[in-house]
């Protein structure tokens, strides 16, 4: 039994926990891949479709004004959450690869040249490595990489020679992989005495604990919807107003104009400027619930609970498989999230969701979107667990119990 949140309550309000896969109850450890969605989410989304559907920021009747404020609702709710300045600071995109492609094509083609330096780090998801790879061959820009300790957190001790002539340092704020926490303060602080700025992928960060953009001292941060209750196809950036009014556009095409001419056109007020086409507004009306969702909860109480119970998964995992079971993170719960990722020797992690599946336990195998780390794990996969609000000790003793049987399968 959780002691900060009420996991039985909270499930209750999940109705997905009302099915059964092979006669058992789903056992959920997939949310670093996407969470679950509370009624309040799918009620918001249906209240929209049901009672004021209808394209946004265009038409002027009655229900054309009302899904626009509830789309601005969904963005006031967000820019609340992570402590923005104001509003305008939060721009709407699909997920947090498209936020990332937004700095990669709109700040940093306007403000990189050849011999210009990014720096990220070995822990980065593909959407927080490849826009730099594209930047890098188109532009000659030189790509640094932050390598790891044993105790899989950032190896910090070169971070200033690492930073000398960088632009930018762009840094996961939650592994997917490892679980482990970056300390984002003193990176900003450090990039920015290198005269960088920073970027922040929070895809894992912002549903696990409170995110505050300005004590950060951050410059960009990517979130995205789908991992924190709320639909698929809605996301963001957050950034500072005036490096959003510097950017020019990315995607071009209807409202992100103020005129278009036969001769050009002239861009939109931010954050409009970077939302082209129809945008995923009955999703933001699903963002707003779950954001009001999480603050139900509050998110110091959901980071508490998520780290005991990754002390009690760590503890189970490592009293069961003594010795046999490797767990790719670091073992200080302090330092890290519930994203916890392990592999039995000679035992292919595919193969072990495959058999955890009889039981509905649902676990990611794979690369993880992130194959320069698997390279400096000397691994080719992993099978990843990972913990959110639904989840109690009873899912990992399920997980634990799935898994025992899966190594006596393929010990035979
Ligand atoms: N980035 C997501 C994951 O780690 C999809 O599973």
């Amino acid at each position: 039994m959780s002691e900060v949140l009420d996991v039985g309550r909270i499930k209750a309000d999940f109705p997905i926990f009302q099915r059964e896969v092979n006669g058992k109850p789903i056992v959920y450890l997939d949310s670093a891949a996407s969470a679950q969605k509370p009624r309040a989410v799918l009620d918001a989304m249906e209240w929209h479709h049901r009672n004021h559907y209808a394209n946004v920021h265009r038409g002027v009747y009655t229900i054309a004004e009302e899904s626009t404020a509830a789309y601005e609702h969904g963005r006031a709710k967000i820019a609340r959450l992570l402590n923005a300045h104001s509003t305008n600071e939060i721009v709407f995109t699909k997920n947090v690869t498209e936020a990332i492609n937004l700095v990669a094509y709109a700040w940093a083609r306007a403000n990189l040249r050849a011999g210009d330096v990014i720096v990220i780090t070995e822990m980065e998801h593909h959407a927080n490595i490849v826009p730099w790879h594209i930047l890098a061959a188109e532009r000659d820009v030189e790509l640094r990489w932050i390598p790891l300790t044993p105790d899989y957190q950032l190896d910090l001790s070169g971070l200033d020679r690492l930073l000398d002539g960088a632009k930018l340092l762009s840094v996961t704020a939650m592994s997917n992989v490892l679980g482990t926490r970056n300390d984002i303060r003193p990176l900003a602080d450090a990039a920015h005495a290198a005269g960088a700025l920073i970027l922040v992928d929070a895809a894992q960060g912002v549903p696990h604990f409170p995110v505050d953009v300005r004590a950060w001292d951050a410059d960009f941060v990517g979130w995205t919807g789908h991992k924190m209750l709320g639909p698929t196809g809605i996301g963001g950036l957050w950034a500072r107003a005036e490096l959003l009014e510097a950017m020019p556009p990315f995607l071009g095409g209807g409202e992100m104009i103020n005129d278009v001419r036969v001769d050009g056109f002239s861009p939109n007020e931010i954050p409009w400027k970077f939302e082209a086409g129809t945008m995923p507004f009955v999703e933001a009306s699903g963002l707003a619930a779950a954001v009001d969702y999480l603050n139900g909860l509050g998110l110091d109480a959901v980071r508490a609970h998520e780290k005991a119970l990754t002390e009690y998964a760590l503890r189970a995992l490592e009293e069961r498989f003594e010795g046999r079971l490797s767990i790719y993170g670091p073992r200080d719960v302090e330092a890290r999230g519930g994203a916890i990722s392990f592999l039995f020797e000679g035992i292919h992690a595919h193969d072990i969701s495959q058999v955890l599946d009889e039981d509905a336990v649902c676990v990611r195998a794979g690369h993880h979107c992130a194959k320069p780390l698997m390279r400096v794990l000397g691994v080719p996969a992993t099978t990843r667990a990972s913990l959110y609000i639904y989840n109690d000790e009873s899912d990992i003793d399920a997980l634990v119990d799935s898994l025992a049987t899966a190594e006596k399968f393929f010990a035979r």
